[in-house]
């Protein structure tokens, strides 16, 4: 069944179809909540353990619940550095969010400036940030509300149109990208190895020009296959550019969101400006926190293992919404379609231009809350109205099942409406 070629008899009695489907939903008063990516108590409760923790010296000898090491404990910027894939030296260990680090980190560019700068970011007449969208709607948030102009470039399989990113750095206010290298933030898609030679070699005007290469789905794949992506501080040593990138991590999806411990790479010069910045911010972050993480996961092999854990909870969840997808809109036309992740917390789902929103609208009445249309977009504007960001981590699979039916409904009645109200 074909909805693009149906013609309006058709519709009308397919509308009918829809509509008592749709009912039957609403009648079942559903309360589910799918609009953030958040993880299931069963995931949270996986590092339980990790709260029974005795012996709090760390291994320079210093008691982890007192103040000191700004940078963090040694044996966690051990840890974080080989996620990170820098130095311990180039490893700040912060405080319970990644998050909180990058809004710092624009703050110091805003207010002081990265080393290169002529002047601080507030000093300019206009900054502007490129956004690759779909993407992140808080890293959006935290670049809008510093007032940059946020620029849009889209988010394609290998990571963002680059033709277009070379260009836009020729401009010397284009001061940053916002990245998700591994398992983006909707799409789940990882960024290839020429899209991160191209961000490393680009002339950028701009000699403060930053990556925030926000790392957060790194460690988070959900079956064997374990995609990674090149080591950006490498890649933009070996172009001359390695105060360029600004590397994150948490283990807000690893542990506890929310609860976790975040950390920051950056070449040396940079981590001076870092350590500087925070010196007159805070005396230490929570390094108890920092030390029974370490106790706790270990290092690289401890976190495998843990995140196969995970794994086995929520690799089943995507492929209840994938399964859905491809019963309930695939054999309909080209009127949707649907990324399929192999990590991360999202996958996206495209509808026909101008069909999110009312799909997401139909979807709240019959009980189910997305992450409203637009969200992954600079301003929450997606100007083909057509991305709905799916976060399947934390409904149980049966709750998944009925939302993502319902949804499917929704995407059809939407298009048919559409159809419907367009010239035929
Ligand atoms: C790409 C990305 N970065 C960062 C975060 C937040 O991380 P944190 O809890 O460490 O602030 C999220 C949460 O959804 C995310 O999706």
């Amino acid at each position: 069944m074909n909805y693009l070629a149906m013609n309006r008899d058709e519709l009308i009695a397919e509308q009918q179809n829809l509509l008592r489907e749709y009912t039957a939903f609403k009648n079942m008063n559903l309360k589910l909540d799918m609009s953030r990516g958040k993880p299931s108590r069963e995931q949270l409760d996986l590092s339980l353990d990790m709260l029974k923790i005795t012996d709090y010296m760390d291994s320079s000898g210093a008691d982890a619940r007192n103040y000191g090491h700004l940078e963090g404990i040694p044996e966690a910027r051990q840890f974080f550095s080989q996620i990170l894939g820098v130095s311990p030296a180039e490893t700040f260990v912060g405080g319970n969010s990644s998050l909180h680090l990058m809004y710092h980190m624009i703050n110091l560019g805003w207010n002081f400036g990265f080393p290169g700068a002529k002047i601080p970011w507030k000093d300019c007449n206009k900054v502007k940030f490129i956004c690759p969208v779909p993407g992140y709607d808080r890293h959006f948030r935290i670049t809008e509300t510093f007032g940059f102009e946020l620029i849009s470039v889209p988010m394609l399989p290998d990571g963002p149109d680059m033709d277009m990113v070379e260009e836009l750095v020729r401009d010397p206010a284009v001061k940053g990208i916002w990245c998700v290298p591994v398992y983006s933030n909707p799409d789940g898609y990882i960024y290839s190895d020429n899209t991160v030679t191209r961000l490393a070699h680009m002339k950028a005007a701009a000699p403060d020009f930053k990556i925030f290469w926000d790392n957060a789905y790194g460690v988070h794949h959900l079956g064997d296959i374990r995609e990674t992506c090149p080591n950006i501080l490498q890649q933009c040593r070996k172009a001359g550019n390695e105060c360029r990138p600004l590397l994150f991590f948490s283990t807000s999806k690893i542990t506890f969101a929310g609860s976790g411990v975040a950390a920051l790479g950056a070449c040396l010069e940079i981590m001076k400006a870092i350590t500087n910045y925070f010196f007159s911010n805070i005396i230490s972050f929570d390094k108890v926190n920092q030390l029974r993480h370490v106790r706790f996961l270990k290092n690289e092999g401890g976190i495998a293992e843990h995140m196969q854990k995970h794994a086995e909870i929520i690799a089943p969840k995507f492929n209840v919404v994938i399964d859905t997808f491809n019963k309930g809109l695939a054999p309909f036309g080209n009127i949707a379609r649907w990324t399929e992740p192999r990590g991360g917390y999202f996958l996206s789902l495209y509808t026909m231009k101008g069909c999110a929103a009312r799909t997401v609208e139909l979807c709240r009445q019959a009980g189910v809350t997305l992450t409203g249309a637009g969200a992954a977009f600079p301003y929450g504007k997606d100007p083909d109205d057509s991305h709905i960001r799916i976060a399947p981590t934390f409904p149980s699979t049966k709750e998944l099942g009925t939302a993502a039916h319902l949804l499917c409904v929704a995407v059809r009645l939407a298009t048919v409406e559409r159809l419907l109200n367009s010239e035929r």
